[in-house]
């Protein structure tokens, strides 16, 4: 175990959650609902307070639907709150990984993107979200920002645990639906953690994608492959024009590939189906044992 102080933000997240219980780090400081990174006053007391020596940056307003609906919050949460944080570490010897999404490089391809494509979110969530990136990159100088996607993994009580609520429905019903018209890279959480600590002891520092390797992969293929691997017999199908109708412009294309973690020869992230089968196969033990 590592002696450093780790602060991680969102630590009731999805993500956060896991980075909690995952971390090689003795010294692990869980964020949630008390500190509320849109206050620079809060954020500054417990920064000055609890004195981290890496900050993990994983809370985020993520509701992409919500965010076209409330603008103001979006930035709020995603750009000033991301700002307040980084306030704090300016001319201070720690690390800063801002937790970002493969979502904001747009729809600007048909094939995955690596980190020399050019960024054009679509969606409000998205732009909020890459304001936030040029906070960290035009004020600090020891940073990480790791663009993920489709996260998925960690307890089954969690409410964002999608392979387990598709699990559940797959077992309640003879035939379930799934969108087929947007590609993304299914990411086990427990590949991305060890890629954070990978890059945190390498000393690397800049912008880099962090996804399970995955070629055209749509939510369809994800939640068959879901379906399979915890063998059941439901019939998963393409969902029919506007049966996910959403209201925000998402981009159809939110895949991408390690290429910096590549050439570094640093990237620890496994083939989509390998890693979602290690995963399910350990909730079926869970299950049975
Ligand atoms: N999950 C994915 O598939 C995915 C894909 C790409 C990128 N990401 C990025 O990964 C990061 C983590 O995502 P996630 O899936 O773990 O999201 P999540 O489950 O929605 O968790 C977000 C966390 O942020 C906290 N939060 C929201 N507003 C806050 C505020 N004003 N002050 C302090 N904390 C606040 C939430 O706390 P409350 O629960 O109390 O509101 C929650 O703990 C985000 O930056 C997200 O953009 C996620």
């Amino acid at each position: 175990m590592i002696g450093k102080k780790v602060l991680i933000t969102g630590a009731s997240g999805m993500l956060g959650s896991n980075l909690l219980s995952l971390l090689g780090y003795k010294n692990l400081i869980g964020c949630s609902n008390d500190f509320d990174i849109t206050s620079l006053e809060i954020v500054t007391a417990k920064l000055n307070q609890e004195k981290p020596e890496i900050i993990i940056h994983a809370a985020a307003y993520t509701d992409v639907e919500a965010c076209e609906a409330d603008m103001d919050k979006a930035y709020k949460v995603n750009t000033i709150g991301t700002q307040n944080l980084v306030n704090y570490c300016i001319d201070k010897d720690l690390l800063f990984i801002y937790i970002s999404s493969t979502g904001i490089y747009g729809e600007r391809k048909n094939v995955a993107y690596t980190e020399f494509d050019i960024v054009k979110p679509t969606t409000v969530h998205h732009k909020s979200k890459y304001e936030g990136e040029k906070v960290v990159q035009n004020h600090l100088n020891k940073y990480l920002i790791l663009r993920t996607s489709w996260l998925y993994g960690g307890k089954i009580t969690h409410n964002k645990n999608f392979v387990y609520k598709r699990f559940l429905e797959a077992k309640s019903k003879n035939i379930i639906y799934a969108d087929s018209s947007q590609i993304g890279n299914p990411t086990y959480v427990v590949d991305f953690v060890t890629q954070i600590e990978t890059l945190i002891n390498n000393k690397q520092y800049g912008i880099f994608n962090c996804v399970n390797k995955a070629v055209s992969v749509t939510r369809y293929d994800y939640v068959k492959k879901i379906v399979e691997l915890f063998d059941l017999k439901c019939r998963v199908a393409i969902a029919p024009d506007g049966m996910f109708s959403r209201t925000a412009p998402v981009s159809k294309n939110e895949s991408a590939i390690n290429y910096k973690l590549s050439l570094l020869d640093l990237n620890i992230m496994e083939d989509w189906e390998k890693s979602l089968d290690k995963y399910i196969q350990q909730l079926k033990s869970e299950k049975d044992g």
